[in-house]
C-alpha cells in the first residue's frame, strides 16, 4: 500500500486531534469543539478552535488552519514524514514503503496552479469590466499607471460571496478552498475569500502565481487594509518575498536589492525605474527570506520609517541575521523621514531624493550600535552599563567566529569612547585659533629624557607602582582592557618601559572569547605586583565591577596626568615667542593641573582609607595619599 490519501484520512481517523494539541496547548473546552489563546500568533483572548470531529483547528486571529499532520510539522516544527511516522506509530499503523506520493503532491500542486492562473485571469478582466469601475478610479487616484498595473497584474475581487466559485466553477471546490481562495468554516456554505478588494497576484521565483494580496478600496473600514492568502501547498509567506521574479534580473543588473515594508511601495519603486526591490508578506524578515536575499546580492538594504514602529521592525531584522552573518554578506539599513513610506517620499520628492536616502544608508553595525543608544536615556553609569550590556548580548549571537570578535571590538570601542570620553577634551582647548578644537599635546616631540621624566611624573617611584599595579589589575581583568584600548594605546607611549607589556595585554584581551573573562596570565611579563592590598582592583574579595570600575579609573588617570604635564611643558617652552599666549595658557593648565591632583588625591585616599579599613598599612607607599591629602587640606 502507499502513502496515498485514503491511508492519509485512515491516520488523520485514528488520531484524536485535541488530544495531540493538548500536548503543547492548553485547551478548554467549548461546546463540541476547543479553543484555546491561538499557538501561532500572540492574543490575549482565545480565537483558536480545535474540532475533532472534523479534525482541524482553525485560528479566527492569524487564519492558521490545519489538520493533525499539519499541527506536527507547523507547530512541533516536524518534517512531514516525521509527522506521519510518528503519528502512525500511535495509530499503530504502519507507514507504507514507496513513495508515489511525491508523484501525487507534484500532481495536486501543478492544479493547484492551474486555479492560481483562472482565478488571476478572473480577477485582471474584472478590473477592466464595469464592476471594476471603482477599484480602477482607486488606483488612478493612487498614480498608478496602466502600465504599472498591468505589469503588476492588478485585478479586483467583487464583493459577491460566491461570485469566483461561479467564475472558476470548471474547478472543484476542495480545490478553491486548498488554494485559499476560498473559505469553509465548520458545515457552513464556503465562501470567496477576496471580496470587494483590490488583488495584487504574489509569485514565486519562477513567475508562477502562488498567493493573492487583496487591499480595500475605502480607509477607515473595519476590515484589516490587506488579506493575503493563507499558507497553502503552494504558499509559505516566510519564504516568500513580493516582487521577487522582477526584481532578481533586476538586482543582477544594479548589484543592489531594496526591502521594502509594503506591496505599493513595491510597486512605487518600480514605477520610478527602480526594479530591484522586494517586500515581506506584512511580517518581520525570516531566516529563509535573509538566505533569497543573500542569493542577489551581499548586502540588502533594508528600508524602513523613520519612526518608533520601523525602527522596531528594523532593530528585529537585524536581531535575526546577527545569528546568520557570514564573510562578506550583511545587510544595511536605511531609514526614512519618520511616517513617510517610500511610496509617500517619491510621491513627495521624486526618484532623485529616495536614492540620496538609499546612498545615506547605513551599515548593519553602525545601525545596532544607533538603535541601542537611542533606546533609553543614558544619563546614568547604571544606564550605561545596560548599554554595554545589550551590546555584548547582541554580539554574542554572532555565530561566526571572526565577524563575532569583529562586532565586539568596534561595539566596544563606540562604547568606550562614548561612555567614557577622553577627560582633557573636555578642559582643554586651544588659546588661539582652532576654535573649540580639543588640544591633544603629542608627547613624541619631547626628547627621550623629558618624556621619561614626565612618565614618572614628580612623585618618583609612586608613579611606577600605580603603574605596576594597574598591569597586573588589567591582567585580572581583561574586560576593561577592551573597555579602554584607546587610552592604553597612548599610555604606551608616555610610558615606554610597559608598551611591551600593555601590547601583549591588549592582544590577550582580543583573543579572548565574547563572555569570557579570565584573567590573563602574563606574570614574567609584568614587574612584580606592589602591595596588594592598598588597589582595590588586586585585592581578593573586592566586587569584580568595582574592582574594573577603580580599574577603568586609574587607567585614565595614568594617561591624563603626563598628558597635562606635557602640555605645561608645552606652554612653558613656548614663552620665548609668544609670552603673552604662553602665560594665559600655562595659569589655565596649572589650574586645571590643581583640579587634577585633587582628584587623583580623592581616589589615592579613597582608595587609602578602603584599604587601611582591610589592614592599617602605614608603610612610606602610601607616599601619593599622603601628598594629595595636603593638597586638598
Ligand atoms: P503598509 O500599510 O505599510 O503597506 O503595510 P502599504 O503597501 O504601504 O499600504 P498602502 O496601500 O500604501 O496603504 C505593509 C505590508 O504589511 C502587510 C502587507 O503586506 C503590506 O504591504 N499588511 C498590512 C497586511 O498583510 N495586512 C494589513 O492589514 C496591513
Ligand atoms: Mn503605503
Amino acid at each position: 500500500m502507499a502513502l496515498t490519501p485514503q491511508w492519509l484520512d485512515e491516520l488523520r481517523s485514528r488520531v484524536t486531534l485535541s488530544s495531540v494539541v493538548m500536548r503543547t496547548t492548553k485547551l478548554q473546552r467549548a461546546g463540541r469543539e476547543w479553543k484555546a489563546c491561538c499557538p501561532f500568533h500572540d492574543e490575549k483572548t482565545p480565537s483558536f478552535y480545535v474540532n475533532d470531529d472534523k479534525g482541524f483547528y482553525h485560528c479566527f486571529g492569524c487564519e492558521a488552519h490545519g489538520d493533525v499532520i499539519r499541527w506536527m510539522t507547523d507547530q512541533r516544527g516536524l518534517a512531514f514524514m516525521d509527522a506521519v511516522k510518528e503519528l502512525a506509530s500511535e495509530a499503530g499503523m504502519e507507514v507504507p514503503a514507496a513513495d508515489p506520493r511525491s508523484v501525487e503532491r507534484a500532481e495536486k500542486r501543478a492544479s493547484l496552479h492551474d486555479v492560481m492562473e483562472a482565478a488571476q485571469d478572473w480577477f485582471a478582466h474584472n478590473l477592466q469590466s464595469a464592476d471594476g469601475a471603482h477599484a480602477r478610479s482607486y488606483l488612478a487616484n493612487r498614480g498608478v499607471s496602466d502600465r504599472i498595473a498591468r505589469e503588476f497584474g492588478f485585478g479586483y475581487a467583487p464583493s459577491d460571496r460566491q461570485a469566483l466559485k461561479k467564475a472558476l466553477s470548471r474547478f472543484e471546490e476542495g480545490m478553491l478552498i486548498e488554494a485559499g481562495l476560498r473559505i469553509a468554516v465548520d458545515d457552513k456554505e464556503p465562501y470567496d475569500r477576496f471580496r470587494g478588494r483590490l488583488m495584487l497576484p504574489i509569485h514565486d521565483m519562477r513567475g508562477r502565481i502562488i498567493a493573492f494580496g487583496g487591499r480595500i478600496l475605502e480607509e477607515g473600514t473595519k476590515a484589516p487594509k490587506y488579506l493575503n492568502s493563507p499558507d497553502t501547498p503552494l504558499f509559505d509567506k516566510g519564504r516568500t518575498l513580493y516582487n521577487l521574479q522582477r526584481a532578481a534580473p533586476a538586482a543582477r543588473q544594479t548589484d543592489r536589492m531594496l526591502v521594502v515594508e509594503g506591496y505599493m511601495d513595491a510597486v512605487a519603486l518600480a514605477a520610478h525605474g527602480i526594479g530591484e526591490v522586494v517586500a515581506p508578506l506584512g511580517t518581520a524578515l525570516t531566516e529563509t527570506q535573509i538566505e533569497l536575499l543573500w542569493r542577489q546580492t551581499d548586502c540588502p538594504i533594508l528600508c524602513f520609517d523613520g519612526d518608533n514602529a520601523g525602527q522596531r521592525a528594523a532593530m528585529r531584522a537585524i536581531g535575526r541575521v546577527l545569528p546568520m552573518l557570514k564573510p562578506a554578506h550583511s545587510l544595511a539599513i536605511v531609514r526614512l523621514p519618520p511616517g513617510q513610506d517610500p511610496d509617500d517620499l517619491l510621491k513627495a520628492k521624486g526618484r532623485e531624493a529616495m536614492e540620496r536616502i538609499i546612498a545615506e544608508r547605513t551599515p548593519l553595525l553602525e545601525a545596532l550600535w544607533q538603535f541601542e543608544r537611542e533606546a533609553t536615556p543614558l544619563d546614568t553609569p547604571e544606564a550605561k552599563a545596560g548599554l554595554k550590556a545589550r551590546l555584548l548580548e547582541h554580539t554574542d549571537t554572532i555565530e561566526h567566529p571572526d565577524i563575532r570578535s569583529l562586532y565586539r571590538r568596534e561595539l566596544l570601542e563606540r562604547y568606550g569612547a562614548f561612555a567614557f570620553p577622553p577627560r582633557e577634551r573636555k578642559a582643554w582647548s586651544k588659546p588661539s585659533g582652532g576654535k573649540g578644537k580639543p588640544f591633544v599635546p603629542s608627547l613624541p616631540t619631547l626628547s627621550e629624557n623629558a618624556r621619561q621624566r614626565l612618565t614618572r611624573g614628580t612623585s618618583g617611584g609612586m608613579r611606577g607602582e600605580l603603574l605596576d599595579a594597574v598591569m597586573h589589575g588589567l591582567a585580572r581583568y581583561p574586560r576593561t582592557i577592551l573597555a579602554r584600548e584607546e587610552e592604553l594605546t597612548r599610555l604606551a607611549d608616555y610610558a615606554p618601559a610597559y608598551a611591551r607589556v600593555i601590547d601583549l595585554l591588549i592582544e590577550a584581551a582580543e583573543t579572548l572569547e565574547p563572555g569570557e573573562f579570565s584573567p590573563i596570565s602574563l606574570t614574567k611579563d609584568i614587574p612584580a605586583p606592589p602591595d596588594k592590598t592598598r588597589f582595590t582592583f588586586l585585592r581578593e574579595g573586592t566586587d569584580p565591577d568595582s574592582a574594573a570600575e577603580d580599574l577603568a579609573e586609574a587607567v585614565s588617570l595614568l594617561v591624563e596626568r603626563p598628558a597635562l604635564e606635557a602640555a605645561l611643558a608645552a606652554a612653558t617652552e613656548r614663552f620665548e615667542t609668544d609670552p603673552e599666549g604662553a602665560f594665559a595658557e600655562q595659569q589655565r593648565l596649572l589650574k586645571r593641573k590643581l583640579e587634577f591632583e585633587s582628584r587623583l588625591g580623592q581616589i589615592a585616599s579613597k582608595r587609602a582609607a578602603r584599604a587601611a579599613s582591610i589592614d592599617s598599612d602605614n608603610s612610606p607607599k602610601q607616599a601619593l595619599a599622603g601628598e594629595h591629602k595636603t593638597d586638598r587640606t
